[in-house]
């Protein structure tokens, strides 16, 4: 099936470099730059080179800029190198890093989460260990104290006044990102982090209202969801990346079946997109992987709910990225290390694909 836009009086089939309206904001084509967390940061703080990494490829074209995670408290953190949202000091450095973005006519969203169990490793020049309270790291939390993957520390259960706390920590650095003039918010539900702990029932044992039924185990989720919607302007969409699948074989695994109704769920809270992303639980054996292998999760989703959905997972190629918008598999094509390696990602699919894209005055002698 074609998906179509309304594009003044005539109607065209969608593709790569047609915009999206999503609330009041209009993304000037289907690119994102994926989360990627960078390890660059001290206490929180974005720097220079957040400042050159994100402005590089807004510069490349791409319609939106999604920040790496920016956890909402310390202990939130994987590494002691991550960004975070956790204090107003946070909020400069992004005001002058979001301002040369939309120079270039590019919006920026904020990833924010909290790992978790997760949290808590050495840096990745150090190995990217998991460090317990004994090798300067510190004890981590889940729903239950069951870790994400054998030999890891156990992490304790959160009470239920702490998943008050951290609901509160979210709706605190959604404000501080507001305030930071971020155009969007993207919540990290996914990657086996804290939310997606309390949705799976691998790791979610609990027998609260935070765990057993579908119903609790979506909970926190939601709750999140509803404190964040309640403080950003309601012209701003929101964003949420999901593990569609745990991609392990369990009778508690996430299921696809389970996504779909959560993303109903979510719609009716307000939110506005879902990126379908998958795992967090089990290693992948990245060998037997194809581009756009993950399609079909955002596929699913969009297609049974009617929901924004962005794809992501091994899209690298222009032509790939163009044939998802045009098959109406899904309305963004979330790409991050394609992007690594190509920064013009959106310059150079724009030129194999024959459409004409804006490119920054100051290149225009390259082509
Ligand atoms: C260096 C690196 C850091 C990442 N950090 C994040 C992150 O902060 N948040 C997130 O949701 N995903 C993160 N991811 C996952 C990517 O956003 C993406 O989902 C994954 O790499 C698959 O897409 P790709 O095949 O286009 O690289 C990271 C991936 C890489 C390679």
């Amino acid at each position: 099936m074609e998906h179509q836009i309304n594009s003044g009086n005539t109607m065209q089939t969608a593709h790569l470099f047609s915009p999206l309206a999503i609330r009041n904001l209009t993304l000037k084509n289907r690119i994102v730059l994926s989360p990627m967390q960078q390890y660059s940061s001290v206490d929180g703080f974005a720097s220079d080179w957040h400042l050159v990494h994100l402005g590089s490829r807004a510069v490349g074209g791409a319609g939106l800029i999604i920040t790496e995670c920016a956890s909402v408290h310390p202990s939130a953190r994987s590494t002691t190198h991550d960004i975070g949202m956790w204090k107003d000091e946070h909020i400069e450095k992004w005001q002058q890093i979001n301002a040369f973005v939309h120079e270039q006519g590019t919006a920026v969203a904020i990833q924010l989460g909290h790992f978790g169990s997760k949290a808590s490793r050495s840096h990745p020049n150090d190995g990217f260990e998991y460090l317990d309270e004994h090798k300067n790291g510190w004890q981590t939390v889940s729903s239950s104290p069951i870790a994400p993957f054998p030999g890891m520390s156990i992490p304790r259960e959160v009470s239920i006044e702490e998943i008050s706390g951290i609901i509160n920590e979210f709706r605190n650095a959604a404000l501080r990102a507001v305030k930071a003039g971020f155009d969007s918010i993207e919540l990290h539900f996914a990657h086996g982090y804290l939310v997606h702990q309390f949705l799976s029932k691998l790791i979610n044992q609990r027998s609260d209202i935070y765990g057993g039924s579908f119903e609790n185990r979506t909970r926190l989720g939601l709750e999140i969801v509803e404190a964040v919607r309640q403080v950003i302007p309601n012209e701003m969409p929101l964003f949420v990346r999901i593990s569609a699948v745990d991609y392990v074989e369990s009778e508690s695994a996430w299921t696809l079946e389970e996504s779909i109704q959560f993303a109903r769920f979510l719609k009716e809270k307000g939110v506005d997109v879902i990126t379908a992303s998958a795992g967090g639980f089990s290693w992948v054996d990245k060998s037997k992987l194809s581009e756009g292998y993950q399609v079909p999760l955002s596929e699913a989703i969009k297609a049974q709910t009617g929901i924004f959905t962005g794809a992501v997972g091994l899209i690298t190629k222009a032509h790939t990225a163009d044939d998802v918008i045009k098959n109406g598999n899904a309305d963004l094509v979330v790409i991050a290390r394609e992007h690594l390696r190509n920064p013009y990602f959106a310059i150079n699919a724009g030129i194999e694909l024959g459409v004409p894209v804006n490119i920054p005055w100051q290149y225009k002698r390259a082509y």
